[in-house]
């Protein structure tokens, strides 16, 4: 049996398709795990209390102010004594409760208090999974961590048809079959060595319109930035990551904040403003195409388009230069294919940064898009190199660097 000993705690929300919840319970236990079912109070409006209990083979919780169900099981108890935490149906109400940390009942409180993953089922009318307060809620709880099953396309029971659908209970066991498969348990944010620091990072490329649908990119995978940011986040810092486009999952945990050009990128950045780290891992076009064209540009224009180029904003050198709000410690990347150290040296001096981490990104190194690094880290003070590691390990150490140059008052 795929989840034997494997203990869900089952938050059924008010929809409709609460009743696709009794199947879910029965599929579960017949794979060998235990559900502790937990029914809102507009839950109970779809599903009985008396017919979660008797397929759930444990009774129901409902009140956080019971005294009698807290007395038997107290409601942080109850919320970590899971292997997983899974809504179904995760109703809009729910979703927009927990992406900002609400705790009015037990449902809210427990999916607030809980160190396990939490894995939504949605299931709602399609202009209320379409609206753009869903679609916050879903991208703020998916930066926390929050995995999610579904919803499907298909004909709702309003009648209407469109996304948001819930998913079959099968489906919800298969993510909960793969959701269990790893590490359960959320690391706990707020302590570690970065605990109380905000730290900004920028990661992958920027892309930079030729016409509406063109662009110009460059091989930056965002890998080396996502996992310093997921890095600082469980050292306990508040990270906010602002990534050019990249093909990899928002790290959990981490506030995302996604953009396109250079210049997105620097307003991002100045609205992050202030922290205590700036770490610029980004690779940041140097130039845009000042006469990009406003529609597409045809084949047949006689002799090809002749772009014209403008110099971007340099990110790192402005927030470098802040008088006001001047990060304690501003951290650049020179990624370069020759001279890898002089010119790092360089940059390190006409950037006025604290810290350079240099590497080789010529093609044979396959540092471009790859998951390994070999950095040297070039400050005032020196250069210290470090072995080809994967970009993970890079992230750890640079991350356990920082905060001991923040713990001795700042530059490197
Ligand atoms: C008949 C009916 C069906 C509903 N179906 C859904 C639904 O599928 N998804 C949803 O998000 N809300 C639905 N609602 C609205 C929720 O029940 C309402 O927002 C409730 O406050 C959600 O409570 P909860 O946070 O305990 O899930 C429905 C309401 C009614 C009256």
């Amino acid at each position: 049996m795929t989840l034997t000993g494997k203990r869900i705690l089952l938050i059924i929300g008010g929809g409709i398709a609460a009743y696709k919840a009794l199947d879910l319970i029965r599929r579960l236990r017949e794979r060998g795990a235990s559900v502790r079912p937990v029914l809102t109070a507009a839950g109970k409006q779809f599903v009985t209390p008396l017919s979660v209990a008797s397929l759930a083979g444990m009774p129901v919780h409902e009140d956080l102010f019971s005294l009698t169900e807290e007395e038997e099981m107290g409601h942080i108890e109850l919320s970590r004594a899971a292997d997983l935490v899974v809504v179904a149906p995760a109703t809009a109400d729910l979703m927009a409760k927990a992406a900002h940390g609400l705790a009015n009942d037990l449902a809210s409180t427990l999916l607030l208090a809980t160190d396990k993953k939490v894995l939504m089922a949605p299931a709602m009318n399609v202009r209320m999974w379409l609206h753009p307060a869903t679609a916050r809620n879903v991208a703020q709880l998916q930066a926390d961590g929050v995995l999610f099953a579904g919803p499907a396309d298909g004909e709702m029971a309003c009648g209407e048809f469109g996304p948001g659908r819930m998913v079959e209970p099968l489906d919800i066991v298969a993510a909960i079959e793969k959701a269990v498969a790893g590490s359960t348990t959320i690391p706990l944010t707020g302590y570690g060595p970065l605990a109380g620091r905000k730290i900004v990072i920028t990661s992958g490329p920027t892309h930079e319109p030729i016409d509406p649908v063109r662009y110009i990119a460059n091989r930056s995978s965002g890998k080396q930035g996502h996992a310093i940011a997921q890095a600082a986040a469980r050292a306990g810092a508040q990270v906010v990551l602002i990534s050019g486009p990249v093909s990899i999952a928002d790290p959990a945990g981490v506030q995302t904040r996604h953009v396109e050009t250079a210049r997105d990128m620097l307003a991002a950045v100045e609205a992050s403003l202030p922290a205590d780290i700036f770490i610029g891992t980004a690779a940041v076009a140097d130039w845009r195409v000042e006469n990009a064209g406003s529609q597409k540009m045809k084949k047949s224009l006689s002799g090809g388009p002749v772009l014209q180029f403008a110099e971007n904003p340099d990110i790192l050198a402005h927030v470098a230069g802040q008088a006001v709000q001047r990060p304690k410690l501003v951290v650049g990347f020179a990624a370069e294919t020759q001279n890898v150290i002089a010119y790092a040296q360089d940059k390190l001096a006409r950037k006025k940064c604290d810290l350079i981490i240099a590497n080789d990104v010529s093609p044979e190194t396959g540092v471009m898009g790859g998951s390994k690094n070999e950095v040297h880290l070039v400050s005032k003070s020196g250069v210290e190199s470090w072995p080809l590691l994967d970009k993970e390990e890079v992230a750890r150490r640079l991350v356990a660097t920082l905060a001991d140059l923040l713990k001795k008052g700042g530059a490197a």
